[in-house]
């Protein structure tokens, strides 16, 4: 605290002197002249952020900056000479990631750690997404931050990816559309965000140094698509290229991507930042238009000074940069001088979280309206070890310092349930032994990024399960999966359910039924599983994700029937991860020495297949639902889907151009007995083209229905502009719309579709 006071009287003093001798100031002189006035020992050092405490931290100010907002993953210099100030940088994309507590103070800083983005996207509602980020970005401004680094908008290019919890989906459109409605939200706040991280980083092995090799149109259609929407439709203040290579050019080295793609044609006007210690040569970085170095360290001032010296980068780039992000500065309410209260209405926001995860999970499955509870359940036989820990978001810099977690079991006490209490306890022992043996190892500078080991599942006896079903109505089984960055997950024991799960699911299905009962699994999960070989046997699946600190209220809440489920995937769920068009080109250790044992290879075999210096995209756009249903791939539960309480129907679809675009409207019927909202999701087949091949169906427009009560009806109207339809030619170096007749599809998912119009492109 004193540190911070005495940094903020010197600055102020600084700043004083300098107006006094007419040095220009950042605000009261254009940019220009604020540029014009730097040496350049400060242009370079306003290119480079303060460092990271504990990770390489060397440059001068590292501490008293980093002070600013504790916990805040960088900062940028200040130059109180020219009155500019340092701004405040800071995970991420389920929330604020900041220090919960300070030294000499017992005021707390907690965040709301709000749905992942993979359950937001599951909402399909741009208008709740936009709604969860203003009010995430209302936390990035009360508490002192300039710009959020979030959202994060890689494709799930392979289920396996630690970090898909952080993104949308394996759909351009739905990815793009979502991190949109994010950008909208949180900055409406007058704060920035940072869109993440830009591109194809679709892996975490090997994340610094993988070469991501794509073909051109892939990155266009696919890869690219989503920041392309983003940036055109949204404004972010700013964006940050990932560590990886593209096809041997890292990415924040790439003037190709950073200038001439997102600048020249997408007129992107912010910031690019690297991502932190990305990159590694700090003059190409500069040259290509990655403006900011992040965390920042001393080294890489020195490398791009050498570089204007010997005449291999030119001060012109350098000045470039500077002046974009002073004017990024300019922005900040740091700049602005706000006053932030540290206080935000976290008890409003809780609720935000609350309602807003319920619309992003999904029922998979409900045999004979299992779902909702009916109202003479009371008493709940809760299993699986995250029934009592909940896992509200997954870990590292997407992870969120939150007060609190509801439990599945706190949730349903909350709702009026009843706990099994023979069941409770038995769980609560055995995470209490569990936890003492697993005990995290607080040396490691990462501990606290990584996922913590988490306790063992187990199975009841048959004895036990029989005296649990007869004192309890039904039997939830929660099956839970985490991950974060630096790792990817893997395939036996994470993607694929353990021998204890499927028979803790098994044998509580059997003992539950016995007693004429029912079984509901519930998935606590952040990316995809393996379903197929377990679904039919519980009688309902509900998918709640990570759905927050709000979790066990919000599943609650869905279980109850006080909301009916309207969510739905936004990606598929293979029947093996075999089937998965990447499953042989996503490179970690595990998969390759478990291929060498299904495969019976030695050594060398499974060396071939550990290729974790590049990536091959060979399956190009096919990827997702593209793949699956142009090549009539059974799948577990396809892109789209989604169960609800209710029935809807669609009728009368409609198509009409209108100046460039295409307007279709279709009237969806809430034909069931509870109100409830449906999404209305438009795939489009273009005509066929032999040289480039195109997907069966492709998703162009999406909607969701506001509240709809039984027996009524809803008008929507999806527009798709003709530019939309274009694939991206390699040989002309252009997208291009095929002239010929298209299929307006209205699906359930990607794989059912209830109406079908074709019209004409000349
Ligand atoms: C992550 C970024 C994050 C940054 C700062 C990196 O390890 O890849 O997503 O924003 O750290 O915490």
């Amino acid at each position: 605290m004193k540190r911070l006071w005495i940094y903020t009287m010197a600055t102020l003093l600084l700043t004083l002197t300098a107006c006094e001798q007419g040095v220009p100031q950042l605000g009261k002189n254009t940019v220009d002249d604020v540029v014009a006035a730097m040496t350049l020992n400060e242009k370079v050092t306003l290119l480079i952020g303060t460092g990271m405490a504990g990770f390489m931290g060397d440059s001068a100010v590292v501490g008293e900056t980093q002070s600013l907002v504790p916990g805040a993953a960088g900062t940028t210099h200040p130059i109180p000479r020219l009155g500019i100030p340092a701004i405040v940088l800071a995970d991420g994309p389920a929330g604020l990631r900041i220090s919960p507590t300070r030294e000499g103070t017992n005021d707390t800083y907690y965040c709301t750690a709000f749905p992942v983005a993979t359950l937001l996207a599951s909402t399909w509602n741009t208008d709740l997404v936009e709604h969860v980020g203003k009010a995430m970005g209302n936390e990035v401004l009360e508490y002192g931050v300039d710009v959020l680094l979030a959202p994060a908008l890689n494709i799930h290019r392979n289920p396996l990816c630690g970090r898909n919890f952080e993104y949308y989906s394996e759909d351009p459109l739905l990815a793009g559309l979502m991190a949109s409605a994010m950008t909208k939200g949180v900055q409406s706040n007058g704060v920035g965000v940072s869109l993440k991280h830009f591109a194809a980083n679709n892996q975490e092995t090997n994340r610094m140094g993988n070469d991501s090799r794509v073909s051109e149109r892939a990155l266009r259609e696919i890869y690219l698509k989503g920041f392309e929407i983003a940036v055109k439709e949204a404004n972010p203040w700013t964006v940050m290229s990932s560590y990886n290579k593209i096809n041997g050019t890292y990415a924040s080295e790439s003037r190709t991507l950073l200038t001439d793609i997102l600048r020249s044609t997408w007129n992107f006007e912010g910031v690019v930042m690297t991502d932190w210690f990305g990159g590694r040569n700090p003059a190409d970085q500069v040259h290509a238009g990655n403006d900011l170095l992040m965390p920042g360290r001393a080294e890489q001032g020195k490398a791009i000074i050498a570089a204007i010296e010997d005449g291999t980068l030119s001060v012109e780039d350098v000045d470039v940069n500077v002046k974009r992000i002073l004017n990024l500065i300019l922005e900040t309410p740091r700049f602005k001088g706000y006053a932030y209260s540290n206080k935000p209405n976290l008890e409003a926001h809780a609720q935000i979280t609350r309602n807003s995860a319920t619309e992003g999970m999904v029922l998979l499955e409900n045999k004979a309206n299992t779902l909702p509870l009916q109202s003479g359940i009371k008493t709940v036989a809760a299993y699986g070890i995250t029934s009592y820990d909940f896992i509200a978001g997954g870990t590292g810099s997407g992870d969120v310092n939150e007060a609190y977690t509801v439990s599945l079991f706190e949730g349903l006490e909350n709702a009026g349930y009843t706990i099994e209490k023979d069941v409770e306890s038995l769980y609560e022992n055995h995470i209490q032994a569990e936890n003492e043996k697993n005990k995290p190892d607080e040396s490691n500078p990462l501990a606290a990024f990584l996922p913590k080991n988490r306790p063992s599942e187990f199975v009841p006896t048959t004895a036990q399960l029989a005296q649990h079903a007869s004192r309890s109505d039904v039997a939830l089984i929660t099956i839970g999966r985490n991950s974060g960055e630096f790792a990817d997950r893997v395939l036996p024991g994470d993607f694929e359910l353990t021998d204890v799960e499927q028979q803790l699911i098994k044998a509580v299905t059997q003992a539950f039924h016995k007693q004429g009962k029912k079984a509901i699994v519930i998935l606590n999960i952040g990316g995809v599983i393996e379903t197929a070989s377990w679904k039919a046997i519980p009688d309902a699946i509900l998918l709640a994700w990570q759905a927050g600190q709000e979790s066990g209220n919000s599943v609650a809440d869905v279980l109850t029937g006080k909301v009916n489920p309207s969510g739905r995937l936004p990606m598929t769920f293979p029947n093996s991860y075999w089937d998965v068009p990447s499953a042989n080109n996503f490179p970690y250790e595990v998969l390759a020495d478990q291929r060498r044992n299904l495969m019976g290879g030695d050594e060398a075999s499974a060396k071939e297949v550990k290729n974790i210096d590049y990536t091959d995209y060979t399956e190009g756009i096919f990827v997702g639902y593209r793949y699956y249903e142009t090549d009539r791939k059974l799948v577990s539960y396809p892109f789209g889907y989604g169960l609800s309480y209710s029935t809807f129907e669609y009728t009368n679809p409609t198509i009409k151009q209108v100046d460039k675009a295409f307007e279709c409207t279709i009237d969806v019927k809430n034909i069931g007995t509870l109100s409830g909202k449906a999404v209305v999701q438009l795939y489009v087949a273009a005509p066929e083209n032999k040289a480039l091949a195109k997907p069966l169906r492709e998703l162009r427009a999406f909607a969701k229905t506001s509240e709809l009560q039984p027996g009524t009806s809803e008008t929507i109207t999806l527009r798709v502009n003709t530019d939309a339809l274009a694939s991206y030619d390699e040989h002309r170096e252009a997208w291009v719309v095929d002239k010929g007749l298209y299929q307006f599809c209205i699906g359930q998912n990607a794989h059912d579709m209830v109406a079908q119009i074709n019209i004409s492109v000349n």
